[in-house]
């Protein structure tokens, strides 16, 4: 498989691969493998239907059912789309703007469930001339580059992850109190261990605080972490194409949206979720 290496310590393009003809167990093998060590995988050109989305996706585990309130609810879909079906852009105060505005934030996508997901696949249908790119940050470089004290504070730490949390400081109403009821918190580990790659740091957008300290204590130690997050070494972003299709590890990733730049003009990405098979915690 002839691949090249796109962040410094993360990312990954694999070239001249077709989905639509190229698999089997062997191809799959090698994909699971350059995503556990690569953590983002990008394959461009791939003008695929939804249902070969899926069928590819199926490959790599169960998927996530796309929960109440976000747009492919019920299936095995997410629609990201700035437009409604006159093809009109929506104002920024439509769900899909301000969810869009929410995936602006550093996040990993289902961490606000009992067992996260393992992996996210992205494909770009439409694109934006300017911005609108997505960004991915190595949360394994990140924890190597904490200072041991660090490191050792927040060993055994266990954060509190929740849906509401981070979509309320958008906007007070884009977490409707069904979707409340039916994503209650749940705690995460802060730090995973990968066997063979290494620890790496478990947070992002929906984690709401640190279990067992005060609300001070836990934001002073949540921000004494972020400072070590800002740093583009850590980093792959993205410029999209129409037909890329990009595969990441929600356990090893955080990723964020990046604005659109200059007039709005129309983004749509349709995305699954390989479910996780064990909770953070064991
Ligand atoms: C996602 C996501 C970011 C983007 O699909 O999970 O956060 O750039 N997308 O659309
Ligand atoms: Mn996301």
């Amino acid at each position: 498989m002839l691949i090249k290496n796109l962040g410094t310590t993360l990312g990954v393009e694999i070239i001249g691969f077709n989905l639509k003809k190229n698999i089997d167990k062997n191809i799959i093998g090698q994909v699971s493998d350059l995503l556990s060590q690569f953590s983002v995988v990008v394959i461009r050109d791939q003008n695929i239907t939804n249902e070969q989305h899926i069928n590819f996706s199926e490959y790599f585990g169960d998927l996530e059912v796309t929960k109440a309130g976000t747009n492919g609810a019920g299936s095995k879909l997410i629609i990201l789309q700035n437009f409604d079906e006159d093809g009109n852009i929506v104002p920024p105060t439509d769900r899909q703007r301000l969810n869009n505005l929410a995936n602006q934030e550093w996040h990993s996508d289902s961490s606000f469930k009992k067992i996260p997901s393992k992996l996210s696949i992205l494909s770009a249908k439409m694109i934006p001339a300017k911005g609108g790119n997505t960004e991915f940050l190595s949360m394994r470089s990140v924890y190597n580059a904490l200072p041991k004290k660090l490191k050792s504070n927040i060993e055994d730490k266990v954060c509190w992850h929740d849906y509401s949390y981070g979509r309320s400081k958008i906007d007070a109403n884009l977490v409707t109190a069904d979707e409340k009821k039916a994503l209650p918190p749940v705690k995460q580990k802060l730090v995973l261990n990968n066997k063979k790659y290494g620890k790496s740091l478990y947070i992002g957008a929906h984690c709401s605080k640190i279990d067992g300290m005060n609300d001070d204590e836990s934001q002073n130690l949540l921000d004494e972490i972020y400072e070590y997050i800002d740093n583009e070494s850590h980093v792959y972003s993205h410029i999209w194409k129409p037909y890329d299709l990009i595969m990441w590890d929600n356990r090893a990733v955080l990723h964020r949206a990046t604005p659109i730049k200059g007039k709005v003009e129309k983004r749509l990405m349709v995305r699954t979720t390989i479910a996780g098979e064990a909770s953070t915690l064991i």
